[in-house]
């Protein structure tokens, strides 16, 4: 396996695979990977002449109160598990190579970087967006493998690379959850024993909100108090945001008539998670409306 630090060094070798008529597939993560990485490593070996994944934590994502200097990084055992998932290169570039010059151009997709995750991280998908800009760049035409569970993030590259017509074709891929539900996070590593047992009050909430619309329930606000309830309801956990949205532009509904996407974030003590699901299906069971 190729691990690049170089910038131009990794260009020049996915573009001399592209001349021999490989066909790319690329996974960008910020590393301290898990099963939920795995799978789209997995599935872009699987799906691609050649695999290639990037490790970079983006300095630009994290607003000034967050985690960049405690962000859990573990190079040697991703390394291992890019290695044991037969992924051809990993491009590990440092934050000097990225960002050799104070970013003046910044990638922002309107609308669908407001509200949710916005209304707290109010920079973040900026800066989300610009570096996949960039990393797309620098991977050229390929592939690209990304999470459902960050869905509010998959929403804004996919309009991004149809709005500044990128060679890149996107495949969401189905969140991987622990036995329990628990979507799993590089960020789960900050919990402790009691805010673990916690922390299963997203997907229960999701549960609770899909079982609602399943039981007939087409009322957003209806289902929305009744995933802030049981968020309510367990002492360690702190409401963000309890949301029922159109799938696609992740809009407000009216009512709850087809396609509906449910979407929570709650904090554990200082630790800020993130879920999400389709109304439809319980979870678990495959989805791929985006
Ligand atoms: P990171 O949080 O490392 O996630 C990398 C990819 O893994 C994302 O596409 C994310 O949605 C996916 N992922 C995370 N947890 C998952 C789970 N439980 N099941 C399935 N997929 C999961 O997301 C980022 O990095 C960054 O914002 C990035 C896109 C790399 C830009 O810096």
């Amino acid at each position: 396996m190729n691990v690049l630090h170089d910038l131009g060094e990794a260009r020049r070798w996915l573009d001399e695979e592209r001349r021999r008529g490989h066909r790319l597939g690329f996974v960008p993560t910020m590393g301290s990977l898990h099963d939920g990485h795995r799978s789209l490593l997995r599935r872009a070996a699987a799906t691609s002449d050649v695999s290639v994944a990037s490790i970079f934590v983006n300095p630009l994502q994290f607003g000034p109160d967050e985690d960049l200097d405690s962000y859990p990084r573990s190079l040697e055992t991703d390394l291992a598990m890019a290695r044991d998932e037969r992924i051809d290169g990993v491009i590990v570039p440092s934050t000097e190579a990225m960002y050799p010059e104070p970013m003046k151009t910044l990638v922002r997709v309107e609308q669908l970087s407001t509200g949710l995750e916005s209304l707290s991280r109010p920079t973040h998908f900026d800066g989300v967006t610009t570096v996949v800009a960039k990393l797309f760049n620098l991977v050229g035409p390929c592939s690209a493998f990304f999470g459902e569970k960050d869905y509010q993030q998959l929403a804004q590259i996919r309009r991004m690379v149809s709005d500044l017509s990128f060679p890149v074709e996107v495949i969401g891929c189905p969140t991987v959850r622990e036995p329990d539900g628990l979507a799993l996070s590089s960020r789960n590593a900050y919990l402790d024993g009691p805010q673990r047992a916690a922390a299963t009050v997203l997907s229960r909430a999701l549960t609770a909100g899909i079982e609602m619309i399943a039981g007939g329930e087409s009322s957003p606000a209806a289902v929305e108090q009744v995933m802030a309830a049981t968020v309510r309801h367990e002492p360690l956990a702190e409401l963000d945001y309890a949301a029922v949205r159109d799938p696609a532009t992740l809009d407000e509904l009216d009512t709850i008539a087809d396609r509906v996407r449910l979407l929570i974030a709650a904090r554990i003590d200082t630790t800020r998670l993130i879920d999400n699901a389709d109304g439809r299906h319980s979870l678990g069971e495959y989805s791929d409306e985006t």
